[in-house]
């Protein structure tokens, strides 16, 4: 019998896993009728513990683009928000669904769900956005062949500018690890990656207090909210601490001249990004978003038919 295969972080797939998975999200995004049965009568259940229009809404889709059966479940929903154990959804959920995608707050609560004795993605914690990574690098590969350019991932320099310790830059930092690229990560202190991922990731990850830096060569400029979910309450004292840390025009200026803007949405305009960036033509962020689908899709498709040995 061959295992499960969860997606907890980005290197639960190899690297060779990794390119077919991005392989396939391209050949998907071509060709719109490619992969309608491969999860044909297949259940995958989307569990939600926050917020979420673009992960739900793409698994949603793309399940059901797949063949497959998606449903949705919520924390107020459903037996969750009164208490029943996650360990217990579990068990009860591998009963009715063949996968299970879920949104959460804590690793720990995350690896509970793992005890279900099919495939379970992770859609985000604390910690970790791994399925936001596929999109992106996704986006990153669309970018250089939309221009007919190599991409050799060694050469790439990607900045991070904002919050080091939240899931998006920890998930970016396992890709440079994973993929081969540095990540040049402009954060204020206080606000680093733990210390065992820093050292993980070795040269791979340059960290610095200043965005100009970070930014001074880079072919992709990346940034995320300054307040993640569950953190409001810090809401103030970010604010003070991430002041500066704005990707701007002024900041761009010191990117790779035909840099993009990454920003994996929803985004505070005005506070880590601004509106003109946003809205111009170095943003990649909507492609980068319905992206989203497509590379979820392949993911899928590909937890279904692989197995660890
Ligand atoms: N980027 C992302 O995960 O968006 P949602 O929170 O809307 O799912
Ligand atoms: N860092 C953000 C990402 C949202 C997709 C958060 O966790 O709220």
């Amino acid at each position: 019998m061959t295992a499960k295969r969860d997606f907890a972080r980005l290197s639960s797939l190899t690297l060779t896993e990794l390119k077919g998975v991005l392989a396939e999200a391209h050949a998907l995004k071509a060709d719109k009728s490619r992969g309608r049965t491969a999860l044909l009568g297949k259940a995958v259940a989307i569990v939600m513990e926050k917020a979420s229009t673009r992960t739900r809404i793409s698994f949603e889709v793309g399940v059901a683009e797949l063949g497959g059966i998606p449903v949705v479940v919520t924390t107020q929903g459903s037996q969750l928000g009164r208490g029943e154990p996650v360990k217990d959804t579990a068990r009860v959920l591998a009963g009715y669904c063949q996968a299970i995608v879920y949104r959460t707050s804590t690793t720990a609560r995350f690896d509970e769900m793992c005890l279900a004795k099919v495939p379970v993605v992770n859609a985000l914690t604390d910690d970790a956005h791994p399925v936001q990574l596929l999109a992106d690098l996704m986006t990153v590969e669309e970018v250089f062949r939309s221009r007919g350019e190599l991409l050799d991932w060694s050469k790439l320099r990607c900045a991070f500018v904002g919050d080091g310790s939240s899931n998006m830059a920890r998930s970016w930092i396992e890709a440079a690890r994973l993929c081969g690229f540095t990540l040049a990560l402009a954060t204020p202190e206080g606000f680093d990656p733990p210390a065992h991922e820093v050292a993980e990731a070795g040269k791979h990850l340059v960290i610095s207090r200043d965005p100009v830096a970070a930014v001074t060569g880079s072919h992709i400029v990346n940034t995320d909210v300054w307040t993640s979910m569950g953190q409001e309450e810090e809401t103030a004292k970010r604010l003070a601490a991430f002041a500066g840390y704005t990707v701007n025009e002024a900041l761009m200026h010191h990117a790779s001249p035909s840099a993009v803007v990454l920003h994996c949405l929803p985004a505070h305009r005005g506070e880590e990004i601004d509106d003109d960036v946003m809205e111009s033509s170095r943003s990649r962020i909507f492609d980068q978003a319905e992206n989203r689908l497509h590379s979820q899709k392949a993911l899928l498709a590909f937890l279904f038919t692989h197995a660890s040995s």
